[in-house]
């Protein structure tokens, strides 16, 4: 089964009486264990795309099925559920809360699980020892390098073994050291403990390793690379699907 599935989604923001179309007619799926890098230009619609691959927003038309079902037909309970359990993200590379340590960082998706203390402790050292910072627990944010700072918001997103890992440009503000040790951690993480992993990308260092590609321009997607046989005719099977 597909983890996610777009069918014909269409995402457009108005801007006081001009609509803006972000995503226009997208069809796309991510199975398990994939590696996929969104790339195209500034403005193509890769955070859009994103965030709705995230259940964060939702779209103006088409749908969006994770795990088999239809987004839109959950209500705000069960899309918590889902949020906190099923996807990691991994959206701004310093978004982590600044007077908490690496340690406390990581352990704060884990507070809307039923956990015991000795569990949250054992998955958040798991988590810090996977990116390799176990001897950084008691750091804070500013303690840091940019690449450490990253790995951390990327064992925050690990935490709760998620299906599903989001990067917004993950390498973006790393320097060539940090990128690359960042992109092996990835690749690892892909290849040994199944994570799937979906991220925007401008990156060539990052786009080497990549298995599967697809390119937004003017929200239309092409898959530029590892194009599998249903791809692309989703929306002439789904088109009368449409939800608006
Ligand atoms: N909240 C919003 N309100 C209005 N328009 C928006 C909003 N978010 C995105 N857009 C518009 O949607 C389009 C796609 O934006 P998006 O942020 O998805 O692009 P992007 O590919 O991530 O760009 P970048 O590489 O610069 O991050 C742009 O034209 C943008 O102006
Ligand atoms: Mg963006």
């Amino acid at each position: 089964m597909n983890l996610i599935e777009f069918v014909s989604v269409r995402k457009s923001y108005w801007l006081g009486e001009t609509e803006v179309t972000a995503l226009d007619g997208v069809d796309f799926t991510v199975q398990r264990g994939d590696f996929v890098a969104i790339t195209g230009p500034s403005g193509s619609g890769k955070t859009t795309m994103l965030n709705l691959l995230g259940c964060l927003d939702t779209p103006s038309a088409g749908e969006v099925r994770v795990l088999g079902q239809a987004v839109s037909s959950l209500d705000e309970r069960e899309l918590d559920q889902l949020r906190s359990r099923s996807v990691g993200l991994v959206l701004q590379p310093f978004d982590l809360v600044p007077v908490l340590t690496a340690f406390e960082n990581v352990a704060l998706p884990l507070h809307l699980h039923r956990l015991s203390r000795t569990q949250m402790q054992q998955r958040t050292q798991e988590a810090l020892r996977s990116v390799g910072l176990e001897r950084h627990a008691g750091f804070r944010p500013d303690q840091l390098s940019g690449g450490q700072r990253q790995r951390v918001a990327f064992a925050r997103a690990l935490v709760t073994r998620p299906d599903l890992i989001l990067a917004d440009e993950p390498t973006a503000r790393l320097d060539s050291t940090n990128a690359l040790a960042l992109v092996e951690l990835m690749k690892q993480l892909n290849a040994q403990s199944g994570v799937t992993f979906v991220f925007s990308t401008h990156d060539d260092r990052l786009l080497r390793h990549v298995t599967r590609i697809v390119d937004l321009r003017d929200g239309k997607l092409s898959v530029t690379r590892g194009a599998r046989p249903d791809d692309g005719v989703a929306s002439g099977r789904y088109r009368l699907l449409e939800v608006v």
